[in-house]
């Protein structure tokens, strides 16, 4: 092994499938033509390496999330906002009841460094973690070139909302977001602003929809608008969320367009708790104890609503806040 200049542990040469492997803690990392080998001291995974990298590519580029990342029902990711839990079957009742799950907690900039390695050394120039599985090459096969770009792609985060002079832009052919081949039928025309004299420099607005018709991206909840913790997250959806999200805090969701299901389960043991299944329009709140998937049949846009506050998590998990949003 050699230690990098951003404190990586990984192999000297690379193994006969062109990849090097990696090493955090007692976890060790490596990946052939099909699949990716996660081992630790009490235990060994295996998992496709598109859902692996899938996976990887959104803990990397969320900085971890919200609570859990489960990369599936072993595997993942719990944030503490300044150092991260890496698990392997922490969530899952079978490892906890033989006594086989494993954690280690490590500072964010550590794993991050880790993550983003393996996610640079992995990634073929044919395969974009990013991109719905139609509209990307394979991940599989020896080691064929790279592809930096789509793995470091800047997150859209904007400070107060899309449009805003300074802020997030709105996309355009130009700016090369072309409209996705599923969002053809979407109006494309910008709102027009009529402000009174005096406010022409104050007023705002923009096409949602249009904005989201040209996303290049699937299960990427970015921020478009910000009212101090309240962040607007929308995304664009096709084929399976790649993680399973562990919540520790409540999310809401408005399906703006399309379907998709929702399979929820208890955070803690993965029991089945419902199906949801979200029609266009239809609003729901994620609660705080469970972790849930989605299946986007055709690609769709979410409306995801977080709120960012670094106080909801330990009022929740110390019982000061209910787990769910609302009684009526
Ligand atoms: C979620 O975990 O709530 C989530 C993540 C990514 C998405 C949508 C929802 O694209
Ligand atoms: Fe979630």
């Amino acid at each position: 092994m050699t230690i990098t200049e951003t404190g990586v542990a990984r192999s000297d040469e690379p193994n006969s499938e062109g990849y090097h492997t990696f090493q955090l803690g007692e976890f060790a990392f490596r990946r052939d033509e099909y699949f990716v080998y996660i081992s630790w001291p009490t235990g060994q995974h295996i998992m496709s390496v598109d859902s692996f990298l899938r996976a990887m590519q959104r803990d990397v580029a969320w900085d971890f999330f919200y609570g859990i990342v489960n990369f599936d029902g072993v595997f993942g990711t719990v944030n503490h906002y300044g150092t991260v839990d890496i698990f392997a079957g922490r969530y899952n009742d079978s490892y906890r009841k033989a006594e086989l799950d494993y954690s280690e907690n490590h500072e964010t900039p550590t794993i991050r460094e880790t993550f983003k390695a393996i996610l640079a050394d992995w990634t073929n120039e044919t395969f974009d973690p990013f991109a719905s599985p139609h509209e990307t090459g394979a991940a599989w096969g020896i080691k064929n070139g790279e592809n930096l770009g789509a793995v470091t792609r800047r997150r859209v985060a904007a400070r107060r909302m899309v449009s805003v002079p300074g802020d997030e832009q709105i996309r355009t052919d130009d700016s090369g977001f072309p409209v996705n081949r599923h969002f053809l039928d979407v109006d494309q025309s910008e709102p027009v602003i009529e402000a009174e004299p005096g406010f022409e420099g104050e007023v705002v607005a923009f096409n949602l929809f249009a904005y989201l018709s040209r996303s290049d991206v699937t299960w990427n909840p970015s921020v478009v608008s910000a009212c101090r913790d309240s962040l607007f997250c929308p995304t664009t959806e096709e084929y399976i969320l790649p993680i399973i999200h562990g919540n520790d805090r409540v999310e809401w969701f408005v399906q703006l367009s399309d379907q998709i299901t929702w399979e929820v389960e208890d955070r803690d043991t993965g029991a089945v708790r419902a199906r949801v299944v979200m029609k266009a329009g239809d609003v729901c709140a994620m609660p705080a104890d469970i972790r849930h998937q989605g299946y986007s049949p055709k690609r769709s846009m979410l409306l995801v609503w977080e709120n960012n506050s670094s106080k909801v998590p330990e009022l929740i998990a110390s019982g000061q806040a209910p787990t769910y949003p609302v009684d009526f």
